[in-house]
């Protein structure tokens, strides 16, 4: 039988659950419809806009029958931000969903069926949560649909519009960051709105990005404006008002870049107010943050996931523990105390200064710090390769996952226990199955929801040696 479904077809559609990434899946006849913005329990009217080999993609027209689930949306920006795409569902069933999700991306996708799934360990905090944003100015803002009447400004301070590289939606509050950071962005909007914003087209332009952290535990504040060059007659006033508007601002840093990617590290950095870090404390320890630092974002969230960590690492305070993607070592000095020896190892070489100097501030004896690229580490740093073998392999890649030659030198290195904390689990599922091929056994899966209201979720797999 020919399917029915083609580009353009128009179907009435009952969603079932949210897939990874936030669509709603529903079924026609046994074929997969993804729908985009709807919630589980809803029936709506959909049209087909990809057909694929085995699934369609639509949008909905209309919503026929509303889902039990669904709540008021708090957020002026939602949803064509795009950010947190599901606040309109509730919490529970949010938490739910991602369970159901870790589960099927190891079953369906990665084809391993021989593993319990804990529930995911869900956030007390709901809003409020993010320690850190980061926003764009453009000379481009993207105006809502609802807003299609008027012009669009040539000075725009927030996200990214969904889908859109070159046009920036104003954000003036956003709820999933502190409320001082509304007001610290606000502000900084005011301060800012006579320069001249970044054109990403044409690469002119002198503001490029801001940057908020808040630590959640010490209150302390950093803020980094990114910069196209370096001005401090410009920066300098705007500095001196945010100190005064916000004395808990312990540290004001420009980075400047020359790059034409829309990133926000600098290619060098001055400090215009305080210290050129943040600290921030994550159970008895205190860290230090850099600009350019990865840091868990989730401060509350990160502290249940290290103990989880903690948890399947099972250390007796015998174990030589590998932390690879290790950061500024958060995870190396939350093992440190139950292990003999930690060894951490990173790209980004001051998260590896930030690493060194957080053993020292912690006065933790037992851990040490490689810089390097993982995909060669292993290989070329011959200090690297001469370390006693691990017993434990924490692993806590970005996105994308594990690269093979990292796989091989793990599986090389042979230890009695592999803990891998991913904020993909798809990539994740991934390099599990080709572990699992091998010498390992997935044990258990234990998510953590470190992002409310958005389709993201942390999840931690715990593998032990055949
Ligand atoms: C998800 S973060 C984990 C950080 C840390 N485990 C934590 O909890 O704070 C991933 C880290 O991997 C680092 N990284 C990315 N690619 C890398 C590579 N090829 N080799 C080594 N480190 C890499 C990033 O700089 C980042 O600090």
């Amino acid at each position: 039988m020919i399917n029915p479904i083609v580009k353009g077809t128009e179907l009435s559609l009952e969603i079932e659950s949210l897939a990874f990434g936030g669509k709603g899946v529903a079924r026609k006849d046994n074929f997969v419809v993804f729908v985009n913005n709807t919630l589980p329990g809803q029936k709506v009217r959909a049209l087909v806009y990809k057909k694929h080999r085995g699934y369609a993609e639509a949008r909905p027209l209309k919503i026929l029958r509303d889902s039990p689930h669904v709540v008021d949306s708090l957020c002026k920006h939602f949803p064509v931000c795009g950010g947190c795409s599901t606040q309109n569902l509730d919490y529970k069933e949010q938490v739910n969903q991602k369970k159901k999700q870790v589960e099927d991306l190891y079953i369906r996708q990665a084809g391993i069926d021989d593993f319990t799934v804990n529930k995911v360990i869900a956030a007390d905090k709901q809003y409020n949560y993010r320690n850190k944003m980061e926003f764009t100015f453009s000379n481009q803002e993207y105006v809502p649909e609802s807003e299609k009447e008027r012009e669009p400004s040539n000075f725009a301070l927030g996200l990214h519009a969904p889908g859109r590289w070159d046009k920036i939606l104003n954000i003036n509050e956003c709820h999933i960051q502190t409320k001082i950071a509304n007001e610290i962005l606000t502000t900084i909007k005011e301060l800012t709105k006579d320069l001249e914003p970044y054109n990403i087209r044409e690469h002119t332009g002198f503001l490029r990005h801001v940057m908020i952290r808040v630590a959640a535990n010490t209150n302390e504040i950093m803020v980094n404006i990114v910069t196209s060059r370096d001005d401090p007659e410009l920066l300098s006033p705007i500095s001196d008002t945010l100190i005064t508007k916000f004395p808990s601002i312990t540290s004001i840093v420009n980075n400047i870049t020359t790059r034409k990617a829309g990133v926000s590290m600098g290619e060098h950095q001055i400090v215009l107010h305080g210290k050129e870090y943040i600290i921030e404390k994550l159970g008895d320890y205190e860290f230090m943050i850099s600009a350019d630092s990865f840091f868990q974002t989730n401060t509350k969230q990160a502290e249940k996931l290290y103990d989880i960590i903690l948890e399947e690492s099972q250390l007796t305070g015998s174990e030589i523990v590998y932390d690879l993607f290790c950061g500024t070592g958060s995870i190396s000095l939350f093992l440190s105390k139950h292990a003999k020896m930690v060894y951490g190892f990173e790209l980004v070489t001051s998260a590896v200064q930030d690493a060194m100097q957080n053993a020292i501030h912690n006065k933790v004896k037992n851990a040490w710090f490689f810089g390097g690229n993982l995909e060669n580490l292993f290989r070329e740093n011959t200090e690297a390769k001469e370390l006693d073998a691990p017993d434990v392999v924490v692993v806590d890649p970005p996105r994308a996952g594990l690269h093979t030659k990292t796989i091989e030198d793990i599986l090389e290195k042979s230890p009695k226990r592999i803990v891998y904390v991913s904020c993909n689990p798809a990539s994740q599922a991934r390099d599990v199955a080709l572990l699992c091929n091998e010498r390992y056994k997935l044990v258990k899966l234990r998510p953590v929801d470190m992002f409310p209201h958005t389709p993201h979720v942390e999840n931690v797999a715990s593998l032990i040696r055949k």
